[in-house]
């Protein structure tokens, strides 16, 4: 569904050059998850930000649905994202102004899906947003709003979630409920998750954990 090969990227200072990812290789098949591990400023974000086609690697080849982007236009690239891939981070960027319902459908409506759609209702139900749907999502608590944000990035069907610290804003209760249920939706769909977490906790809920480490990816047992 995701395959990386051979992915390096450099960003320069000045003087200085930080080599953050040195020839990563990854593939993640349907249905699959996987957690990327590693301290702050190791480069998880960027290597999410590359394998969804938001940044440009310096080299190496990023397949999703086995397109290769490098052969797609900026505008294809785009259309990908929007009617395949999903989003949430650690900020729930929800639309404000709009109900919880009005975000759900937001993307539906950009890909022209029909708005009553039975995967609505039962990502509605088991996130627990059925009372929640015509609140305005600026009062919703930081929990709902990121059980909101799971809805919104799941609500077009994606093939692949790209989550980057999903629970970064929630305490540790609310976030095994919100993974719990994000890793529920995820297999429900048959989606595939790729999930950046500093958390071995957050990250045991993937099927396997890499570890990124100087520029390079490893297996944790
Ligand atoms: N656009 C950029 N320009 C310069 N440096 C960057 C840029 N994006 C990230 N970096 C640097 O690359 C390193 C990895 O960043 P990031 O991918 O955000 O790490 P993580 O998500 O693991 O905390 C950090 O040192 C960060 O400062
Ligand atoms: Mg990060």
């Amino acid at each position: 569904m995701l395959s990386l090969r051979s992915i390096s990227k450099s960003f320069h200072d000045g003087e200085s050059e930080l080599q953050v990812l040195r020839g990563i290789d990854m593939h993640l098949g349907p249905g699959e998850s996987i957690a990327l591990l590693g301290a702050s400023g190791n480069g998880k974000s960027t290597l999410l930000q590359i394998a969804a086609g938001l940044e440009s690697p310096d080299s190496g080849e990023v397949l999703i649905m086995g397109l290769s982007l490098a052969m797609q236009s900026e505008r294809e690239i785009a259309m990908l994202r929007r009617r395949h891939l999903g989003f949430v981070f650690q900020q729930f960027n929800l639309l404000p102004g709009l109900d919880v319902r009005d975000n759900l459908l937001f993307q539906r409506r950009l890909n022209r899906l029909p708005p009553d759609d039975p995967w609505i209702e039962e990502i509605s139900s088991v996130l627990g947003l059925g009372p929640l749907l015509g609140r305005p999502v600026e009062v919703l608590s930081s929990g709902q709003q990121q059980r909101v944000a799971i809805a919104r990035a799941l609500a077009h069907r994606p093939q692949v979630l790209f989550a980057d610290e999903p629970t970064g804003n929630l305490h540790d209760t609310l976030s095994r409920q919100v993974m719990d249920l994000m890793v529920k939706l995820v297999a429900d769909s048959n989606c595939s998750l790729l999930l950046v977490t500093h958390n071995r906790e957050m990250a045991s809920y993937a099927d396997r954990q890499l570890m990124l480490e100087e520029g390079h990816l490893h297996e944790l047992a």
